[in-house]
């Protein structure tokens, strides 16, 4: 993965009182939170069942595009260590935090397969003594109680009671994950084991005092003093992760529907949102018109939060629209085409951005997925260009057809139409004037509003807003 930093950062001391942390599944979340707590100044191992990722990070290597933390991992190699043998990582641990992934199965649960598989090989080394299990990954209520009932069933020998469960959801946001796990909003520990609590308490330490030193790559916020404590009862906390996923998902789809209106009655998304934002009951965040949300999180959570409350025969009508609103966003990428082009057979389209959003090189519900598909089901040719994910799409999307582009220029050559997926800087600060020069037909559709002049002799669509057609005739 190419490196996002060219300074070397310094490792702080290792602290008096550190712990011995052992973190399960080291994907976004895991290597994340292993690497900060061995830079905290904790002893920590990361523990994966893919060899090849821990190979790649016991030679300093991220499997992953999360910016600073490549240089974060490596200066904390001195306390940080990589495994996939269980036996060697769980018996000295003092906590255990359990990171792997939740991916959706086709009704919308979440397959609990693999946290049920973590809980029992982590079971089968407790020793003995009290452990904490930390749940990061995110999990349906009641998982946590379900995990204590596992570990009681597989541990070897007798060790009731020698353990103790704690919910501890993540916030990060890939992209700015060193950022947000350093300088959090809040840190929520659930759990009815007040010994837990204290456990976690202490290794967070440096966190809820903010008395580390900021690394070169994430310097600590102007005005930010700490994060706050919360904390829960072990199902509270596990809501709380699905309600402010669902609750952010929410703001995106009033956003979007909010838009749609404004394209009908000649208003502009972007002075809308900015006009309401300034209303501290609202926020300018997370209000940003466009494809809609991707991501492993946003779809997978409001799903899980749907199928538990059918469960129990509780719906939830507020989420079901905010999906529709989401779904209905990523057709209007091909319409907003069709009204240009009409017969999409044959047409050449460059797609700019594959990756979920910016700074991060994951695929997983990707806008640009749907998008690529349906233009190829029309008989599209599509030319993809991402500045990183382009190797990640190479290995997970091989089920789609799309000529790859080394450059914007090269994909832009002889198209008949762009579309704008993912909001790169890269194509936010294009000179695009020139760079459509090289298009067959000069049509823009830039569905995460980054262009901010209108190029001479083009049409661009955007969210939300007025289309402005070559010519100079507002549509
Ligand atoms: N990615 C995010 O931005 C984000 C943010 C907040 C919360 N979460 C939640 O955190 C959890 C992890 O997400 P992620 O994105 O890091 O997932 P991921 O798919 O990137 O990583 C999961 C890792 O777990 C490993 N694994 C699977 N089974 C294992 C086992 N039995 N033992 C050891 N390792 C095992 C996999 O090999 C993989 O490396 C999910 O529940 C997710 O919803 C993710």
């Amino acid at each position: 993965m190419r490196s996002t930093q060219t300074m070397p950062e310094a490792l702080p001391e290792r602290l008096q009182d550190g712990l011995r942390v052992a973190v399960v599944g080291t994907g976004y979340v895991g290597m994340g939170t292993a690497v900060m707590l061995a830079y905290l100044g904790h002893d920590v191992v990361g523990v994966d069942i893919d060899e090849r990722k821990v190979e790649m990070l016991g030679r300093g290597e991220l499997p992953i595009y999360e910016p600073g933390l490549d240089a974060l991992l490596v200066a904390s190699q001195p306390r940080l260590r990589w495994t996939s043998d269980y036996a060697s990582a769980i018996p000295d641990a003092d906590v255990i935090f359990i990171c792997v992934g939740t991916p959706p199965l086709p009704g919308g649960q979440p397959n609990l397969r693999y946290v049920a598989d973590a809980a029992q090989s982590v079971a089968r080394h407790l020793n003995g003594k009290l452990q904490v299990v930390v749940n990061k990954s995110t999990v349906p209520v009641g998982t946590g109680d379900w995990v204590s009932r596992l570990l009681e069933e597989h541990a070897v020998g007798y060790h009731t009671n020698r353990y103790a469960v704690v919910s501890n959801p993540e916030f990060l946001r890939e992209g700015t994950a060193l950022h947000d796990s350093l300088y959090p909003d809040r840190i929520v520990l659930g759990s009815g084991h007040a010994e837990g609590i204290a456990r976690l308490a202490q290794l967070y330490a440096p966190l809820l005092e903010q008395s580390f030193a900021p690394p070169l790559c994430a310097p600590r916020p102007a005005g930010y003093t700490r994060p706050e404590l919360v904390t829960t009862s072990l199902s509270s906390a596990e809501m709380i992760k699905y309600a402010a996923n669902a609750f952010l998902a929410l703001k995106i789809s009033f956003a979007n529907e909010i838009a749609g209106l404004c394209e009908h009655v000649d208003a502009d998304i972007a002075e809308v949102t900015h006009g309401i934002g300034f209303d501290r009951r609202i926020g300018h965040r997370f209000l940003a018109a466009g494809a809609g949300w991707g991501g492993s999180c946003f779809g997978k959570d409001t799903s899980a939060l749907i199928s538990t409350g059918s469960e129990y025969g509780y719906d939830m009508p507020i989420l079901d629209a905010a999906v529709r609103v989401n779904r209905r966003q990523r057709h209007l990428v091909i319409t907003k085409l069709q009204r240009h082009l009409h017969r999409l057979q044959g047409k050449r389209v460059a797609v700019l951005g594959l990756a979920f959003k910016p700074n991060t090189d994951d695929l997983r519900d990707a806008p640009a997925h749907d998008c690529i598909e349906r233009l190829t089901a029309l008989g599209a040719k599509v030319v993809a260009h991402d500045p990183v994910a382009l190797p990640a799409a190479r290995r997970e999307w091989t089920h789609l057809q799309y000529e790859e582009a080394d450059s914007v220029e090269a994909a832009l050559r002889g198209a008949d139409a762009v579309l704008v997926m993912t909001e790169w800087d890269e194509y936010r600060d294009l000179d695009w004037e020139t760079a459509l020069r090289g298009m067959r037909n000069r049509l823009v559709i830039d569905t995460r509003n980054v262009l901010r002049r209108w190029p001479e002799h083009s049409t661009v669509e955007q969210i939300g807003r007025r289309v402005r057609l070559a010519g100079g005739v507002p549509a």
